[in-house]
């Protein structure tokens, strides 16, 4: 291990006292102690007050795909900023409506299916849409499915849908939890079943609840289901980039259309190439009724959400004007950067491009994997690549064994190349053991063998005790 001293200065010292005195710590982990603050980024770097450069290999938990300070997307909003940077969200705008269209007709295209964008600000309050607009549509149902492991966000209706309890705990209910459901997490399943195996196993379980009215949810003489709704993200975030078997949608869909379930796709994380498609479920062919969208949309640079549903579900005349509102939904600075960003991926292959790096980067993962008895599974579609940390059988979660290397990172003293530098790594999984790896999709291949040698040193560090 390093022992180098982690030097706080005069001026970091000032304001963390500040925020130990004027911030909510509510939204605030200190993953590492002292926190480090940071002055610019810029491509896959994030640089500290002391002006140290990180590799960053989470990018804001996939918010910022195109790059720190992507000169084109923060043109497009620089650009915004000196013609309309605001206007109220009842009068039109023309980045609202183009980009609107967009998003539909690509919908359209992909999934034949007409279909209408909704905008609000950040994933969660899209969500909370989401919710409104298949509640509205099944007359009012208001029980969902969901997975175990899954993440919607942390406002109250967003929670009653992510599986970890952590997040309700404080609050009491505000509406009915979800029903969680299995996700074929094959890497921890039932042994001797292949992964596609598994995510059929996973289906039948869980059309085992249709099977009679004294499975709990069914009324099979009304041909009724008492839920609205399953939401899933095609590839779990914040649950530990888990991919599921290439049948599983399809199968799962089958069973939801048997029983009038609608299927809402968040793409919040996944979304905007991040595994190698302008959406993750593409992967899966299979037709979402609702997909959910924010972070990477204007690159992070404005907490522009949304969703797009079909037309049956959202039409004016059954979500008409006043369903819901949001001040600063479809603010014309974040549609502006939306827009180019649309732009920009449709004038090179993105998908080609994330999908040669991905497998690059995986290769490198799969290295370490043969090399450290520590890194039980590597896995990646696109650049949504994992590694799970574990103990020297390669199997038992070792969350304290990731946690040391996350803040060995964060010391920004691993010698390469002559170059002092530190990596930021997020963590993710059921047992908190699992790098989630969501590097910038721009990111060069020497960047992606840096990311490498960064990771061996640090499996190193944390191994040589
Ligand atoms: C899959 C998924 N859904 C929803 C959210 C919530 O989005 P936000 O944090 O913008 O409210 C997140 C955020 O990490 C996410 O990963």
């Amino acid at each position: 291990m390093s022992n180098t001293p982690r030097i706080t200065s005069e001026e970091d010292q000032i304001l963390l006292d500040k925020e130990s005195r004027y911030c909510s710590f509510g939204d605030t982990v200190h993953y590492i102690e002292p926190p480090r603050i940071f002055s610019r980024c810029e491509g896959s770097y994030v640089y500290d007050t002391n002006d140290q450069a990180y590799l960053d290999l989470q990018m804001w938990y996939s918010a910022v795909n195109f790059g720190y300070a992507n000169p084109r997307l923060n043109n497009a909003l620089k650009q915004q900023i000196d013609t309309l940077p605001q206007i109220a969200s009842q009068y039109l705008h023309k980045g609202k409506i183009e980009l609107s269209e967009m998003i539909a007709v690509d919908a359209k295209k992909k999934f034949g299916m007409d279909g209408r964008v909704h905008f609000n600000v950040g994933g969660s309050q899209s969500i909370e849409d989401s919710l409104k607009v298949v509640r509205n549509a099944s007359n009012g149902k208001s029980l969902m499915f969901a997975f175990e492991g899954g993440y919607h966000g942390r406002t109250l209706g967003a929670s009653s849908i992510t599986s970890s309890y952590r997040y309700r705990r404080r609050y009491g209910h505000f509406g009915e939890r979800a029903q969680f459901i299995p996700f074929p997490y094959h890497f921890r399943g039932p042994k001797g079943m292949s992964k596609e195996e598994y995510g059929s196993y996973c289906v039948k379980q869980f059309a085992r609840l249709f099977e009679t009215e004294y499975n709990g949810v069914w009324d099979p003489k009304v041909g009724q289901c008492e839920y609205a709704a399953f939401y899933v993200e095609p590839i779990q975030g914040t649950g530990g980039y888990v991919i599921p078997p290439m049948n599983f949608y399809s199968e799962l869909k089958q069973v939801l259309d048997q029983h009038g379930i609608l299927m809402v796709v968040d793409e919040i994380q996944m979304g905007f190439y991040r595994t190698g498609k302008l959406w993750s479920i593409e992967h899966f062919d299979v037709k979402p009724d609702v997909l959910v969208f924010g972070k990477a949309l204007t690159n992070g640079l404005n907490p522009l959400g949304g969703i797009w549903a079909r037309e049956e579900l959202i039409n004016p005349g059954i979500f008409p004007p006043g369903s819901t509102h949001s001040t600063f939904a479809s603010n014309p600075l974040g549609t502006a950067v939306g827009l180019e960003m649309f732009k920009m991926t449709s004038e090179v292959d993105y998908g080609a491009m994330v999908m040669a790096k991905g497998k690059y980067f995986l290769a490198g993962l799969e290295d370490l994997k043969k090399r450290y008895k520590i890194v039980g599974d590597v896995d990646g579609l696109g650049l949504a690549l994992r590694m799970e940390i574990c103990g020297e059988d390669g199997f038992t979660p070792d969350k304290a064994k990731l946690d040391e290397m996350v803040e060995e990172g964060m010391k920004g003293d691993i010698e390469i190349d002559g170059r002092r530098l530190g990596l930021i790594l997020d963590v993710g999984g059921y047992y908190k053991n699992v790098i989630t790896l969501a590097p910038s999709l721009e990111i060069s291949y020497p960047e992606i063998d840096l990311a490498i040698a960064l990771l061996d040193r640090l499996l190193h560090r944390v191994t040589q005790k």
